[in-house]
């Protein structure tokens, strides 16, 4: 995976003559500006920029703006590193003022533009002094171009005198010169150097010394191979026919053109440690001194140091820089996935002595980019059975990835947790400086469970972890399924008891409670179910108790007699994910009769009264006559009848049934007649219209629920039943009631008044409340 530093920078956005960092409002930009050996250095950090940048050199002849081709041949290097920004200025720049090889000035105007698109204008003015002395060639290989200082005396032999030397440089100037370019095995090209600086050579004659330089990759150039290693060469030679002799001046330069290769943590990098074209004579070839470092600053010298590594036999040098603290880095979120990379800029110097004794110092700059690291987090599964929570560890984290959000099980929480909650983010350094978190989430907060089979229970936590870089706003996720499983988990064990008022039922807390409910009939049973209907839970730490009192909702009658009769209350507890029933136990019990009144889902009416006022209760019947107790004794009756026998009336309103009848007491003759009145029970029940589906197709009844029931003893003659529209329904009508009775509205308590004053049997008006509040009136 070797991508060229360009395509990358390309990528990040960084490839610009001008300086484009992420816009920041009238930042000021800070530049810093030092003398290094043999080029002015000004340096800034693109993130601390926001703002375009432009450089312009200045000198006697006036202002030239520096573009990027400008400055291959003109000596000026514009370097981004990642966020880093170089612009260099070779000492023999076009535009450095140079006083006889010993002071440099450079002028720049650096145009810089603030958020309002104002530019703003910086002017630097400096001047370097070589620190070290010149050596006789000196050939820099920066990253664009190539530059040899040739100090006259190498090729003027002694005697040359200063005045030929001013002629020479004379020549030079008005073209009295010819370039020569030597290929390898090829004829050499000769031209004048007008024409080679239309091509983009530099040839200058300085106070002391002979200047060339060349862009990198020029026709004129070529690669050749040496120990392993290519180099880019290009090897001009000028001459001059002087008056009786001919002056040639060779002015070779060769450059490693290794970009470096990644090796573990350091980037490698590769020179043959004799450059052929520079060296005729290799027996007679001696290095000196071979130095590296980074960033334009030689810092070993000759061996080894740390993690910078150098190896030098008669062949290549191969020099290791450590890119972690040597390089610049940049990290970024590409394809869901953490990258970094590293720009390493390794600066080389080798110092060697050649045949003739001329000490060449050959200088380079080469940055080197890290094929993309990516980084994999992981996940590991340190889930707790015993104590039942997950814990999840999430490590391999780099130093600048932040752990913003988590879902869990489709929940998202945004980290840090910002609401109380039972599950826990920890976040941990390692001493390698990466970070990792911690999550733990008790089992029963993990949403998802699944009832395998008998007794296995098992829970899913799946995470998806979103990650961010600092200062970055792409995030990525990384993704985490963890499983743990419950054995010996079974639904409650109910059972049930028979009481004097009801129905008990009892079972033990299961260590997974919340995996089932338990039902009465269709209705789970909740705090609320049971304070609606009455029933009693008692809930310890070991168990609960469900006491159902008798004729509470839930309950079932038959078998209903005088004496007894048998209540059922069917109990269930089911999977709360599936509908499947676990245990269902119906109990059944046999209970006093007390007076009851029984709606049944089938279309009977059952009715146990006590007759009042010591009335015969063979004297009883329905509205029809023939119907009379099914059981009796001296005090109580039992009617038992189809609704839609015995002259029962039937009502509908738009919700109800009401089918209604009477249990008439025909008057003793020998009792004392109280005024007129006739004593009427009237029993009733009512069926919710939605949950009858046979009522009117045939003559047989059937509901979904059993009908509420009322006895009601009153002296009204009327049917007094609280229903604003009462329609008569046809099929009914026939044999029940008169329609006129159905359609007058009712009015209650009519009857209440209608009793004589000072009645000793105000409960004479009596009402059961069966399954339901139909009538509240305290009568
Ligand atoms: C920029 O520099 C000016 C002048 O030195 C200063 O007044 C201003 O506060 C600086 N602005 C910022 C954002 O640093
Ligand atoms: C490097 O080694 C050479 C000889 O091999 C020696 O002359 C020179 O002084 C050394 N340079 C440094 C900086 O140690
Ligand atoms: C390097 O030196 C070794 C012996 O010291 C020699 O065998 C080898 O040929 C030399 N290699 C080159 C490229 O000169
Ligand atoms: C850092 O250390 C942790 C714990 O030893 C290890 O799991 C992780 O792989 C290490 N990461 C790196 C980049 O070395
Ligand atoms: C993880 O979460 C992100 C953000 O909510 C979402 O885009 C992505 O699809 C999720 N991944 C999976 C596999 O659910
Ligand atoms: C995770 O750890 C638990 C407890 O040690 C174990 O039961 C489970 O199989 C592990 N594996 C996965 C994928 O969750
Ligand atoms: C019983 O009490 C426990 C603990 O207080 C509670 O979690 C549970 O929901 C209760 N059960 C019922 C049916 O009220
Ligand atoms: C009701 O009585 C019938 C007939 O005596 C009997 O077969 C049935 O089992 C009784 N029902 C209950 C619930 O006791
Ligand atoms: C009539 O039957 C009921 C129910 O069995 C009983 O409570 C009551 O005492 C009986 N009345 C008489 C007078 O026997």
């Amino acid at each position: 995976m070797t991508m060229s530093l360009w395509v990358w920078l390309k990528i990040l956005g960084f490839l610009s003559v001008s300086l484009c960092g992420k816009a920041q409002d009238n930042q000021n930009v800070t530049f810093q500006m030092e003398c290094r050996e043999r080029y002015f250095l000004i340096s800034t950090d693109l993130s601390l920029s926001g703002t375009e940048t432009r450089f312009e050199a200045v000198d006697d002849k006036g202002v030239h703006p520096i573009t990027k081709e400008y400055g291959f041949t003109c000596g000026y290097i514009f370097s981004v590193m990642v966020e880093h920004f170089e612009f260099r200025a070779s000492y023999f720049s076009c535009h450095t003022d140079n006083q006889k090889d010993e002071a440099f000035t450079f002028h720049f105007n650096l145009i810089t533009t603030n958020g309002d698109g104002e530019e703003i204008f910086h002017t630097v003015i400096e001047t370097c002094y070589p620190s070290i002395p010149w050596s006789s060639r000196e050939v820099t290989c920066e990253e664009d171009y190539v530059e040899v200082i040739l100090r006259r005396d190498v090729f003027c032999p002694s005697y040359t005198t200063a005045d030929n030397w001013d002629r020479m440089v004379q020549d030079l100037a008005t073209s009295g010169w010819q370039v020569m370019f030597n290929r390898e095995g090829v004829q050499p090209t000769t031209m004048s150097i007008s024409m080679a600086r239309s091509l983009g050579y530099v040839f200058d004659a300085l106070p002391e010394r002979l200047l060339f330089r060349s862009p990198f990759g020029q026709p004129h150039a070529f690669i050749s191979l040496a120990n392993g290693v290519f180099l880019e060469v290009i090897h001009p030679t000028l001459y001059s026919r002087q008056k009786w002799l001919v002056v040639m001046v060779d002015l070779v330069a060769a450059c490693s053109t290794d970009r470096g290769h990644y090796e573990g943590s350091r980037m490698v990098w590769e020179t043959p440690t004799l450059l052929p074209p520079l060296v005729l004579d290799p027996s007679k070839f001696a290095v000196q001194s071979i130095s590296m470092g980074v960033n334009g600053q030689l810092q070993f010298h000759n061996t080894t140091q740390g993690d910078y590594t150098m190896e030098i036999n008669n062949a290549t040098v191969l020099i290791g820089i450590p890119f972690h603290s040597a390089g610049y880095r940049k990290s970024f979120v590409m394809e869901n996935t953490y990258n970094e990379l590293y720009v390493v800029h390794l600066y080389y110097e080798q110092v060697f002595v050649t045949e003739e004794g001329v000490e060449t110092r050959l200088r380079q700059h080469r940055p080197m980019v890290t094929p993309l690291l990516t980084w994999h987090p992981f996940t590991m599964n340190q889930t707790d059975v015993e104590e039942r929570v997950f814990i999840v560890y999430f490590g391999n984290l780099p130093s600048d990835v932040t752990l913003v959000a988590v879902n869990l099980n489709g929940q998202d929480f945004t980290v840090p947790l910002t609401q109380e909650s039972s599950f826990s983010i920890a976040r941990g350094s390692l001493p390698n400086g990466t970070h990792a978190y911690v999550l733990r989430v008790p089992f029963e907060d993990s949403l998802s469970k699944l009832y395998l089979e008998e007794g296995l229970l098992q829970f899913i936590l799946d995470i998806n972890f979103t990650l961010t870089i600092m200062d970055q706003e792409e995030p990525f996720y990384h993704l985490a399924s963890v499983v743990a499983e419950l054995t010996d988990v079974f639904p409650p064990s109910i059972d049930g008891f028979c009481s004097e008022n009801g129905i008990s039922f009892q079972w033990n807390h299961e260590p997974v409670d919340d995996l089932w409910e338990v039902a009465i009939g269709p209705d789970p049973l909740t705090p609320e179910l049971a304070a609606q209907r009455g029933y009693v839970v008692t809930n310890n730490s070991q168990s609960i108790i469900l006491d159902v009192p008798l004729f509470t909702i839930g309950y079932s009658y038959e078998n209903i007699t005088l004496s007894q009769f048998v209540g059922s209350l069917e109990i269930q507890s089911r999977n709360l994910k599936t509908p499947e029933i676990q245990q269902s136990v119906t109990m059944q019990c046999h209970f006093d009769t007390t007076e009851l009144i029984v709606c049944s889902t089938h279309g009977v009416m059952t009715v146990v009264t006590e007759v009042l006022n010591g009335a015969d209760p063979s004297r009883t019947s329905l509205l029809q006559k023939t119907c009379t107790p099914k059981e009796m004794n001296n005090s109580r009756v039992l009617f038992e009848f189809g609704l839609n026998t015995c002259g029962t009336l039937v009502q509908v309103d738009y919700q109800n049934v009401i089918y209604e009848n009477e249990i008439i007491i025909e008057q003793s003759t020998e009792a004392p007649v109280i005024k007129k009145a006739t004593l009427r029970g009237v029993v009733r029940c009512v069926y919710p219209l939605a949950g009858l589906s046979q009522l009117f197709t045939e003559w047989r009844f059937e509901s979904e629920a059993p009908g509420q029931g009322t006895v009601v003893y009153t002296t009204d003659p009327r049917s007094f039943y609280p229903v604003t529209t009462i329609k008569p329904i046809e099929q009914c009508s026939q044999t029940t009631t008169p329609p006129s009775t159905m359609a007058t509205p009712p009015r209650i308590g009519a009857s209440i008044g209608a009793l004589p004053a000072g009645h000793q049997s105000a409960s004479y008006v009596r009402v059961l409340q069966w399954q339901g509040q139909v009538f509240t009136e305290a009568l």
